[in-house]
């Protein structure tokens, strides 16, 4: 039975809530998001903003009826509104706001797509953001999203597991074509491997897949792919987020690099659904064993494994020392498994 009750389920760091195009101007979205319930608005000037989804006044919940008016929420229940600072503005009857109605705010960055929510168990302001990227001259963004039996630690490790990816993936020789990097909150690394091409279960010829990894944090990777022989240079988003204790929505996102011709645009935008499709089969064929392993907090790591042991090193930070209900803080538990 998968067992993770040495991580704790909810790391510190920015998670992805929602994709920007599932907000439009005036709508309201309430999740269950990092174990809390969050509610994300977007205000009539665009602005977005995430608040506790519990009305502090009598506990409706926003997710149900709450409504944007203006630059503010309006609860279902007595109309109470509330500002994106948490603030209320005004009760349902045109009366002073009480002192006490005041709703949880949390720091909101909305780039490259994506409504990304930064997540910190006591409450702590980010001291760190996750870099945006270039837009211009890539396909628009496609998207496909999972719920599992996982945790954004164990999925994130898989990039760094090098040992897997010609069990699992059938990628051939796998050769690091970037050191391994740790440096503050971001992790970068980069391989080369083979792949075959196949048509009607016969391979055809194989082809070098070049992936160029950067991690910020254990909810927010990038990776950038280069394939020489069909000229492509794609950029593949794996973002966990954990729902509850067990669970996690894992978003995949990918744009491609437009080519340069005249049917480029259309041509780029067959070419990279093609490719997530690869993807999206590629990381699938991981599931099953993420959602039924366990977490050891002390593997028998072995020559050929990749930098696994690095990689939870590097993790820890995104533990605060309160977080293990077990007495022993879960960063102490990680630090045990350091041989490598
Ligand atoms: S419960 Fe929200 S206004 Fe009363
Ligand atoms: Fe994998």
């Amino acid at each position: 039975m998968a067992d993770r009750s040495d991580l704790h389920p909810f790391p510190n760091g920015w998670y992805v809530f929602a994709l920007s195009s599932e907000l439009p101007k005036g709508k309201v979205l309430a999740r269950a998001f990092m174990g809390q319930d969050v509610t994300v608005f977007r205000t009539q000037s665009g602005q977005a903003h995430a608040v506790e989804s519990y009305c502090p006044h009598l506990g409706a919940h926003f997710g149900h009826g709450g409504t944007v008016v203006g630059e503010t929420l309006q609860c279902p229940f007595h109309g109470f509104r509330f500002n994106g600072k948490g603030a209320c503005v005004r009760t349902g009857y045109d009366t002073p706001a009480p002192p006490k109605a005041k709703l949880r705010t949390w720091h909101l960055r909305e780039q490259n797509g994506f409504l990304l929510i930064y997540h910190h168990v006591n409450g702590e302001a980010p001291d760190w953001q996750v870099p945006s990227v270039d837009e211009q001259d890539w396909t628009p963004l496609i998207y496909k999203s999972f719920v599992l039996n996982d945790h954004p630690q164990e999925t994130t490790e898989n990039s760094v597991d090098v040992g897997h990816f010609s069990y699992v993936h059938n990628y051939q020789r796998p050769r690091e074509t970037r050191a391994f990097e740790a440096k503050g909150h971001a992790l970068s690394t980069g391989y080369a491997v083979l792949r075959s091409l196949n048509f009607l279960g016969f391979s055809l010829r194989r082809y070098d897949l070049f992936f160029d990894i950067q991690i910020f944090g254990l909810g927010y990777s990038i990776v950038n792919i280069r394939l020489p022989l069909f000229k492509v240079v794609a950029r593949l988003w794996v973002l966990p987020t954990s729902i509850d204790e067990n669970r996690i929505i894992l978003r995949l996102a990918l744009r491609m690099k437009k080519w340069p011709t005249v049917l480029g645009d259309l041509a780029s935008r067959l070419m990279g659904r093609y490719i997530f499709y690869n993807f999206v089969k590629d990381a699938s064929q991981d599931f099953p064993i993420w959602e039924n392993k366990r977490f050891l907090r002390r593997p028998a790591l072995a020559q050929g494994d990749g930098p696994i042991g690095k990689y939870r090193q590097w993790a820890k930070q995104f533990y605060s020392p309160t977080e293990c209900d077990a007495g022993k803080s879960n960063t102490e538990l990680i630090a045990d498994t350091m041989e490598m």
